[in-house]
């Protein structure tokens, strides 16, 4: 049968999934040729590009073989490495599916946070992952630099002077295991258990969750159309140690903090001594107007502690991000980096150093800016004629990975989200991530892994269908 439109998986993934299978079970046997990707295409009526792309992961993931002119074969090591294909088979690790928190190996549709997975240029990645490999020395295998591998500290303070207005040296960049692991190292560095913090409200789950675990006291403070409500923080947690804020685009809500209240903020944490840490998570994606330089530019005083990750501009499983410390605390982040697990493998730094330094960054991020100023127009055309007035899309909001469609009438977006969720659609209820009280609702939809017009249709449906009955 023809891999089908409209299931669950697109097309390129329901035939990689097939290959798969096709080897644990023994019918493709390590060595055995493929049909080559033109022909496949043309059997199953489908477009090259689909057929290679599903090839393409299959190679980096070790299934296949590419042997140029002689065609590609099932990778002959999968028998060398044990037996039979079942047991030889690379095994894809389940994950978290983030913010759902069930386990899938699958993007699921609408997740959020997630960047276009379908569009990252693997074959680059797998050759400069190989050569990073072969390349390392000795040295990559002693003990890690606690503070990440210095080619990339050096590459990512490059990136920053250029593209984010922030003037730092390699030397105030610590690479972390992701954002959450920055955040543990401000945590364990600046801050003591108990501290008072500002957080967004609503603010991004994950960074509440986290501090709060880590036993932090939040102080949630509003935010409006321009952003963090400064005064309202003022007014309500005024000795707070410290604040989050997401100043580019606000997660959720998706607006910019103003050049006032940047400036208030920055004025208050100076008076107070207090700390601004600034998630920076998305900002590369505007796709209208200039891009908004980062809070951390205007910061003379040395407050603001800027973050940043690679799961949005790369993908989230690398678990890799950044942080950017003042100049006269790099002693002090680097004895309690000492102590910590710190950023992982050298591995997957050094391939990201690569992948900068040779350019595959600025040109990824320019394509992926224009892909999802598609998709996320694909998505708003899908459900404008399907949802009318019941869903709204603010027209500011054109950055990111998502949406947000404020839900009009009586509808609660938590029953909303749930109905969803029930048809496998991991679409993410706004007062969920309110701290204080009920306020309008709304759905948050990841966008970045929708293919095209018509899948944004067929998942639009799928949503219209699933809540029909809200
Ligand atoms: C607001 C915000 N900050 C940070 C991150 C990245 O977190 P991590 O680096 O742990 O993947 C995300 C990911 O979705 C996010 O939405």
């Amino acid at each position: 049968m023809e891999p089908r439109r409209g299931l669950d998986a697109p097309v390129y993934l329901q035939l990689y999934r097939r290959f798969r299978e096709a080897i644990a079970a023994g019918k493709l046997r390590p060595g055995d040729r493929v049909p080559s990707i033109r022909s496949l295409a043309s059997e199953l009526h489908l477009a090259r590009g689909t057929v290679e792309l599903a090839y393409q992961m299959l190679t980096s993931e070790g299934y296949f073989e590419a042997r140029g002119p002689a065609g590609t074969v099932v990778s002959p090591r999968l028998g060398s490495l044990g037996g039979t294909g079942r047991t030889a088979s690379p095994k894809t690790p389940s994950k978290p599916v983030e913010q759902s928190r069930t386990v899938s190996d699958e993007p699921a549709p609408f997740q959020f946070g997630l960047p276009g997975l379908d569009a990252f240029p693997r074959k680059t990645w797998a050759r400069l992952a190989n050569r990073s490999l072969r390349v390392l020395g000795a040295a990559a295998m002693n003990y890690p630099d606690p503070a990440g591998y210095e080619p990339l500290r050096r590459a990512v303070a490059a990136y920053l002077g250029i593209s984010r207005g922030v003037a730092c040296s390699h030397e105030q960049v610590f690479i972390t295991a992701g954002y959450r692991g920055a955040l543990e190292l401000i945590c364990r560095t600046l801050l003591r258990s108990d501290d008072l913090g500002w957080h967004e409200d609503p603010g991004y789950i994950y960074t509440r969750e986290f501090l709060q675990h880590i036993g932090m006291r939040l102080a949630p403070i509003p935010v409006d159309e321009e952003g963090l409500n400064v005064e309202a923080g003022q007014r309500r947690a005024p000795d707070a140690r410290f604040v989050v804020v997401t100043p580019t685009h606000q997660c959720p809500m998706g607006v910019a903090l103003s050049l006032p209240r940047r400036l208030a903020l920055l004025k208050w944490a100076q008076r107070r001594s207090a700390w601004i840490i600034e998630d920076d998570y998305d900002s590369e994606f505007r796709y209208h107007g200039r891009p908004l330089p980062a809070l951390k530019s205007l910061d003379r005083d040395e407050r603001v502690l800027y973050t940043s990750t690679f799961s949005k501009v790369l993908f989230p499983g690398l678990r890799l991000g950044y942080l950017v410390v003042p100049e006269a605390r790099i002693g002090q982040f680097r004895e309690a980096a000492n102590h910590l697990p710190g950023p992982g493998s050298i591995w997957p730094q050094a391939t990201v150093a690569e992948f900068m330094a040779e350019g595959h960054f600025a040109r990824h991020l320019r394509k992926m800016r224009l892909l999802y100023a598609q998709r996320r127009n694909h998505l708003v055309d899908a459900l404008t004629p399907v949802f009318g007035a019941r869903l709204h899309i603010a027209a500011a909001q054109v950055a990111g990975t998502h949406v947000l469609a404020m839900l009009q009438g009586q509808c609660s977006d938590r029953d909303f989200a749930a109905a969803a969720q029930s048809h496998g659609l991991a679409i993410q209820a706004l007062s969920h991530w309110r701290m204080r009280g009920p306020g309008p609702g709304g759905v948050l939809m990841g966008f970045a892994n929708i293919s095209g017009a018509e899948e944004a249709m067929v998942l639009t449906r799928r949503l219209m269908e699933a809540t029909k009955t809200v």
